[in-house]
C-alpha cells in the first residue's frame, strides 16, 4: 500500500511540474504578444517612446523615500524639443543638411606648404603654413561622413559672426594610403580618405596663459563674442557640441575671437536622437551624462556656462570629474539632488544606482565659496547670476545664447 501511495505522490508532483512549466511558457508568449500590441498603440500616439525593460528606474511614487525599485515597465514621454531655432532645418532645403547629397570639392594641395605643428586634438594635427597666413588641419582617418559633416557645417557658417572660416579642402595623398591601411579595415570606414582643411591662421594665445590675465572688461567682451558665435550657429540650425577653451581661438592683439573645431558640429532636428558621447568631460551637460539622446543647442549653453564660470572664478574648470559618473557627481555636489530629482521624474530618466547612493543627500550650494580676493571684482553679483542661469539641469530652463546676451551682466558698466 505504502509503495503505491509513494508512487502516486511522485506522479502527482511530476504532473504539477509539467503543468507549471506549461503555464510559464504560455505566460511568456502571452506577455510578448501584449508587449507587441502595447508598443503598436504607443507608436500611434507618441512621436517617440522609451522601453526600459528591467532597468532600474526611479519610481515617482516611491521617490519621497528616496528608494529605487526594479520594475518592468514602459516609460512613455514625448520628445523634448528645443525652445529656440527648432524648425530651422525643417524649413531649410534638404541639401543643406543631408550629407548624402553633398560632395566635397577638393582644392590643390600644392598651394600650401606646411611648416611647424601648432596644435593637435583627438581628430587632427594642425600645422602652420610656411607663409604664416594659413593653417592646415590634417584630419586623422575617420569616416567620410564625419569629414563631410565638418565641411558642410563650416560651409553653412561661412566664417561669419566669430566662427572660423574654412578656406579650402584638399586630399593628402600619402596620408590617404596610410589611412587605407589603418582604418579602412574597419567595416564602418568604407571610402576612407584623409583630408586636410585650410583655415586662416589666428595668432591664438593659449587659454591657460591668457584667461588668468584678462581684465573684467576683456572677459565681458570675449564672452559676448563667444555668445554671438553660438547664437549665430544655433540660428543656422547647428549645435557645436564641443565648446571648451581650446576650441575658442583668441588673437588678443587684434581683440578677435573665433569659435573653431566644428568636428562634432551637427544639424539639429526636433526630436531626433543623437549620440551622447559628445563634448569634453568637464563641459558635458547633465543630459549627456544621463544619456538623454534628444538633446539640443542647450548642450552648448551648459558648456559655455562651465567655460564662463572658469574664466570668472579664475579656475581652470569648475566641475572636474575623473570619469563620466564622477562628472555628474561633481555637478550634483554644487547644484544639489532635489532639482536633479525633479528633472529625472519629469523626463523619465534614470540615475545609475551607484551615483544615486553618492548624491542622494547633496544640498544645493551657492557659488560664493568660489569667490576669493583674486577674482572678487570679476565674479560680481551679475556674473554669478548669469552662471546660475546657465548651469541648470533642465535644458529648457537654461538660458539660450540670445537670452544670455541680454543678461544684466553684459549691460552693466
Ligand atoms: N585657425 C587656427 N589658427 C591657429 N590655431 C589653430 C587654428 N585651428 C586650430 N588651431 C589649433 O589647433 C588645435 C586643434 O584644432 P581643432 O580644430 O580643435 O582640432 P581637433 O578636432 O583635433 O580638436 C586648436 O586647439 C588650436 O590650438
Ligand atoms: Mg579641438
Amino acid at each position: 500500500m505504502i509503495p503505491f501511495i509513494q508512487n502516486l505522490i511522485i506522479k502527482i508532483i511530476f504532473i504539477l511540474i509539467i503543468f507549471e512549466f506549461f503555464l510559464q511558457v504560455l505566460d511568456f508568449f502571452i506577455e510578448k504578444e501584449i508587449e507587441k500590441e502595447f508598443e503598436k498603440e504607443i507608436e500611434k500616439e507618441f512621436d517617440s517612446f522609451y522601453f526600459f525593460g528591467n532597468w532600474k528606474i526611479q519610481n515617482p511614487i516611491n521617490i519621497s523615500n528616496n528608494t529605487f525599485v526594479n520594475i518592468k515597465n514602459y516609460c512613455i514621454r514625448k520628445s523634448s524639443i528645443s525652445r529656440v531655432y527648432s524648425q530651422v532645418n525643417n524649413k531649410n532645403n534638404k541639401d543643406v543638411w543631408d550629407l548624402d547629397l553633398f560632395n566635397i570639392k577638393y582644392g590643390n594641395p600644392n598651394n600650401y606648404k606646411k611648416a611647424e605643428k601648432i596644435g593637435s586634438g583627438k581628430y587632427s594635427n594642425v600645422y602652420l603654413c610656411e607663409n604664416k597666413k594659413y593653417v592646415i588641419k590634417e584630419l586623422k582617418p575617420i569616416s567620410l561622413n564625419k569629414i563631410k559633416r565638418e565641411i558642410k557645417v563650416l560651409e553653412i557658417l561661412e566664417g561669419k559672426n566669430n566662427t572660423i572660416k574654412l578656406l579650402d579642402v584638399f586630399k593628402n595623398e600619402e596620408e590617404e594610403e596610410e589611412g587605407k591601411n589603418q582604418s579602412c579595415l574597419d567595416s564602418r570606414y568604407h571610402n576612407c580618405t584623409s583630408v586636410s582643411l585650410v583655415f586662416e591662421y589666428i595668432e591664438n594665445i593659449n587659454y591657460k596663459e591668457l584667461y588668468p590675465n584678462l581684465t573684467k572688461q576683456e572677459i565681458k567682451y570675449y564672452m559676448k563674442q563667444l555668445l554671438i558665435a553660438l547664437d549665430y550657429s544655433h540660428s543656422k540650425g547647428i549645435m557645436h557640441r564641443d565648446v571648451k577653451p581650446s576650441n575658442v581661438l583668441i588673437d588678443h592683439q587684434n581683440h578677435r575671437l573665433e569659435l573653431c573645431d566644428w568636428g562634432l558640429g551637427e544639424f539639429y532636428h526636433p526630436g531626433k536622437e543623437y549620440i551622447v558621447r559628445v563634448a569634453t568631460r568637464y563641459y558635458k551637460a547633465p543630459e549627456l551624462l544621463l544619456q538623454k539622446k534628444d538633446y539640443d543647442y542647450s548642450v552648448d549653453m551648459w558648456a559655455f556656462g562651465c567655460l564662463f564660470a572658469g574664466v570668472v572664478f579664475r579656475s581652470n574648470a569648475i566641475f572636474k570629474g575623473s570619469n563620466n559618473s564622477d562628472q555628474l557627481v561633481k555637478i550634483v555636489e554644487q547644484l544639489g539632488f532635489n532639482d536633479l530629482d525633479q528633472y529625472l521624474i519629469q523626463n523619465h530618466l534614470f540615475l545609475d544606482s551607484e551615483v544615486f547612493e553618492i548624491v542622494k543627500y547633496f544640498e544645493k550650494k551657492d557659488f560664493s565659496p568660489f569667490v576669493n580676493e583674486e577674482n572678487q571684482d570679476i565674479a560680481n553679483q551679475n556674473a554669478i547670476d548669469l552662471i546660475e542661469k546657465l548651469l541648470v539641469y533642465d535644458s529648457k530652463k537654461r538660458l539660450t545664447a540670445r537670452e544670455a546676451l541680454e543678461h544684466q551682466y553684459f549691460q552693466e558698466e
